[in-house]
């Protein structure tokens, strides 16, 4: 199935609101899933990601998608001026700014509300954006793309953090089981929505990874865009510079 076919609760409503209505609902649980639900190997992933930005010391950072802004937060150790944080959840938000006050980053780091498809800042405003599993859930992907290229700065960099279907047979027998039985159970049993946890099976299959999304950052005009594969293939990262 098409990327923007797939849809948290298959209703009438745009792909965008039912992913916010979708992110709303799970907000109060969603750092606990997902630490129990990834046994805590997503930080290790962030940190891969931010590593890849250390020799650039961008200065002034975007983080798209922000949910809970652990990604805003794993950027800080680049010491950076300025983190800004967006998101279409309001709800993810809200636990964010929670959690940046107790850090005492608040000051550094601020969530805003914003789609990445229609954000409005300037051209050339970001020296490095950074999104952490948000790609797959944007209703165009492409349009998300353009608009990401149009507000980094030339020279700055873009890195994604994403889930990926493995390729090895082996690797996709545990995968299916995980994601298909465990993960909707759990997901639901705590969250009380089970439909977000059987999403985010379908919505990993329909996400056009590896090569497929380095094709894509081509033709949206980013250079030097490559992928590594996390964890036997489960997640990836992707990268590329304007
Ligand atoms: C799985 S959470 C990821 C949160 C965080 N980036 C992380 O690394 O854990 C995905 C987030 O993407 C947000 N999102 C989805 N589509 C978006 C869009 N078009 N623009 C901005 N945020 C979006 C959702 O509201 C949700 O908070």
């Amino acid at each position: 199935m098409q990327h923007d076919a797939v849809t948290p609760y298959k209703t009438t409503d745009s792909k965008k609101e039912q992913v916010e209505t979708m992110f709303n609902n799970i907000a109060p649980r969603y750092d606990f899933i997902n630490s129990l639900l990834s046994l805590g190997i997503h930080k290790g992933w962030r940190k891969k990601c931010v590593q890849l930005l250390q020799a650039h010391s961008p200065k002034v950072i975007l983080d798209v998608a922000t949910g809970t802004a652990d990604f805003a937060i794993a950027c800080a150790p680049l010491k950076p001026e300025k983190i800004i944080g967006i998101d279409i959840s309001e709800g993810m938000m809200q636990l964010g700014r929670e959690k940046l006050k107790k850090l005492k980053l608040d000051s550094l780091i601020t969530l805003q509300q914003g789609n990445a498809e229609t954000l409005d800042f300037a051209d050339n405003t970001f020296d490095a954006i950074v999104v952490g599993f948000g790609v797959r859930n944007f209703q165009n992907l492409e349009l998300g793309l353009k608009n990401l290229y149009r507000i980094l700065k030339p020279g700055g960099q873009l890195v994604v953090l994403e889930f990926s279907y493995p390729r090895h047979r082996l690797v996709k027998f545990s995968y299916n089981f995980y994601f298909s039985k465990v993960t909707p159970f759990v997901g639901g049993l705590f969250s009380k929505d089970t439909r977000a946890y059987t999403y985010l099976n379908e919505s990993v299959k329909a996400f056009p990874n590896n090569e497929n999304f380095t094709v894509l950052m081509d033709k949206v005009q980013f250079k030097q865009t490559q992928f590594t594969s996390l964890s036997a293939g489960i997640a990836a990262i992707y990268s590329g510079q304007k």
